[in-house]
């Protein structure tokens, strides 16, 4: 497991090293927020998945690294002043109190728009498949799934919202990209029609339980621990799935969604040995 983090550290930390740039600071910018310390989960899935089926990882790495550039792009975005307003992320000042909100706008349109470039360049791999990942990403990145839960969560501010609608953001922001991780992991393997069902049904509850666990470390974390502000959620009135469930009910939930996924991957082709290791580890 951490051999791939290493290498996917290693990757996104060779990306963007110009020097005498007119721009150089949005390098920097970028740079600072990518890298950190973050738990790299997206891209290690679909690593995961790939060498599952025993597909080359050395050309899989771009593929899921473009999705830790939109994830890293949607927490710069998500941090400003006008959406959660928050001033640490990844251990650190977030990107606009170190630098400026503009450049933390442009560095999250800079990443985003670069995941895109990456996967276009990369070398072995068919022109079909390029198209299907870029296709795969700029959906579920896009206005109906990472955008539409990030709308409703902003809209959901100071009121009450139903289950339905907090069961649609948190699948729409966050598990959009476990999603992805997945679909990125069986399109690249050519994994069969089953399968490729059985990874993004897992995704989608992973992402799931997932945003339940951030919601209630918001509440029972330290500053420390998460290397982001706690009660950030509280502070702004936000509908989690703590203020809609209540905390024992969240946790119950978490714990049920978990146990749910760890069954679901039975029924994969593959040796889910370290898909079951991930989920131990990091849920
Ligand atoms: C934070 O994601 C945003 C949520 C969806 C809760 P991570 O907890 O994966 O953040 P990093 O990438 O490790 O910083
Ligand atoms: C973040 O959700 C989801 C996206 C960035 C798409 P949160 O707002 O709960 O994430 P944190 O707690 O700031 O990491
Ligand atoms: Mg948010
Ligand atoms: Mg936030
Ligand atoms: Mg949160």
């Amino acid at each position: 497991m951490q051999k791939k983090i290493d290498k996917i550290n290693k990757r996104l930390s060779s990306l963007f090293l110009e020097e005498n740039k007119p721009h150089k600071i949005l390098y920097d910018a970028i740079n600072y927020s990518l890298n950190s310390k973050a738990k790299r989960l997206r891209p290690l899935l679909t690593c995961l998945i790939c060498e599952a089926y025993s597909f080359d990882l050395d050309i899989a790495i771009d593929a899921a690294i473009a999705i830790e550039l939109i994830h890293t792009y949607s927490l710069i975005h998500d941090d400003l002043p006008s959406m959660d307003d928050d001033d640490i992320r990844r251990g650190k000042l977030t990107l606009h109190k170190k630098y400026s909100e503009w450049l933390a706008i442009l560095s999250g349109d800079a990443l985003l728009t670069y995941s895109f470039e990456l996967i276009s360049n990369i070398e072995n791999l068919s022109d079909n498949k390029k198209i299907k990942l870029i296709n795969t990403l700029s959906k579920y990145s896009g206005k109906d799934h990472l955008i539409a839960g990030q709308v409703v969560d902003i809209q959901s501010e100071n009121k009450k919202i139903d289950f339905e609608t907090l069961k649609f953001m948190h699948i729409n922001k966050t598990s959009s990209l476990f999603i992805c991780s997945s679909l990125f992991g069986a399109i690249l393997s050519n994994a069969s029609k089953k399968d490729s069902e059985i990874l993004k049904n897992f995704a989608c509850n992973l992402g799931l339980a997932f945003q339940i666990k951030d919601d209630i470390l918001d509440i029972e974390s330290t500053k420390e621990e998460l290397g982001k502000d706690i009660k950030s959620d509280q502070k702004k009135n936000k509908s989690t799935a703590v203020s809609i469930l209540g905390i024992d009910k969240a946790k119950k939930l978490k714990d049920d969604l978990l146990n749910q996924i760890l069954s679901d991957l039975n029924f994969l082709s593959i040796d889910t040995t370290s898909l079951k290791e991930y989920l131990n580890f990091f849920f």
